[in-house]
């Protein structure tokens, strides 16, 4: 493919976006979780193209984006659950699996045979402005290839697929930093993953925690494989100080580390420089290298750092 358009965050870059995805091209566009890699939800050589740019196997199936609840109607059945948690929660960083409306008119690669659709609305205003302009539901995982770090920063996601997509819009860096909350709704409420929505707040909503579905063997997000977000480096995990050779991340005081995800101990601050952190760690580890990274509380958006951390350091396939 030919070079990659940087488009800037205005209303010619939006409009230009807008326009490539209408005619079944891919654009990265930023939302408040992670950068996303679009494309017409309901074109159907667009999805097919989602899936080469980033080697996704074809049984992953894709979150869609929409404008607002009355788009998402469209394509998904909500009951009262879900809709009480869509007037919570949208615009922002939860998603939900719902089943999917006959005649929703999306391409049958994005629920890959699944009865069910993903379904979010970001909160990010340029994504917000784009999937207005574009007025399609636009499919979008995370802008990197495959088993790869996610992407915060438009730098990130021309790293990983330069070349492979016609442009992203670059609107700096996302301010959540962890993708969204996956959940399905039901009785009871199943958190499949976990993300920039806290079980806390759902819970709040919900009236209960949602349960943890921890098959790994059968993941019911089928994306959620072990191994994921993986540096090119080794990964240890709850590392109370380095050892030789180790790159040293940090979180809180960790006198000596090479980088941090918040000194403060903030895991606001953390979840949004997870991905880049990762990615400076790996540089300066290098090829062969190890990182070790300090313990981050489950508590919080700390759930949602911990289950990427996890899959970072999980063996690779
Ligand atoms: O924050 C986010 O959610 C970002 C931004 C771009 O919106 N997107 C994102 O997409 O993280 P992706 O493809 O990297 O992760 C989507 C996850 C995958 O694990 C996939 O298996 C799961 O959603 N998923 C999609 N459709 C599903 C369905 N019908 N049932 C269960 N899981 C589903
Ligand atoms: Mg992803």
């Amino acid at each position: 493919m030919n070079t990659t358009l940087r488009l800037s965050p205005d209303a010619a870059g939006i409009a230009r976006a807008a326009a490539l995805l209408r005619a079944g091209a891919l654009v990265a566009f930023p939302t408040e979780t992670v950068y996303g890699l679009g494309g017409a939800a309901t074109i159907d050589a667009a999805v097919r193209g989602i899936y080469e740019a980033k080697g996704r196997p074809g049984h992953n199936p894709l979150i869609v984006h929409v404008p607002d609840l009355a788009a998402a109607e469209r394509l998904a059945v909500f009951d009262d659950q879900a809709r009480a948690l869509a007037r919570a929660f949208w615009p922002g960083p939860l998603t939900l699996v719902l089943p999917l409306r006959t005649g929703a008119g999306l391409s049958p690669r994005i629920t890959a045979g699944h009865p069910t659709v993903a379904i979010r609305v970001p909160a990010h205003p340029l994504a917000q402005a784009l999937l207005r302009e574009t007025g399609l539901p636009v499919a979008a995982p995370s802008a990197n290839p495959s088993g790869k770090i996610s992407p915060t920063t438009a730098d990130h996601v021309l790293d990983g697929l330069s070349g492979r997509i016609a442009a992203v819009l670059d609107g700096g860096p996302c301010a959540v930093g962890v993708e969204s909350t996956i959940l399905a709704p039901g009785t009871p409420p199943r958190l499949l993953r976990p993300g920039g929505v806290t079980a806390e707040d759902l819970a709040r909503v919900l009236g209960t925690l949602p349960i943890r579905p921890e098959d790994a063997a059968r993941p019911e997000a089928p994306g959620q494989l072990a191994s994921h977000y993986a540096p090119e480096a080794a990964v240890r995990l709850n590392a109370t100080a380095p050892q030789t050779g180790e790159i040293w991340v940090g979180f809180g005081p960790c006198a000596g580390a090479a980088l941090s995800l918040s000194e403060s101990g903030n895991l606001d601050e953390a979840a949004a420089r997870l991905f880049d952190v990762l990615r400076r760690a790996d540089r300066l580890a290098g090829p062969g290298g190890r990182i070790a990274i300090a313990p981050v509380p489950m508590t919080g958006l700390g759930l949602a750092i911990n289950d990427r951390l996890g899959r970072a350091a999980a063996p690779r396939p």
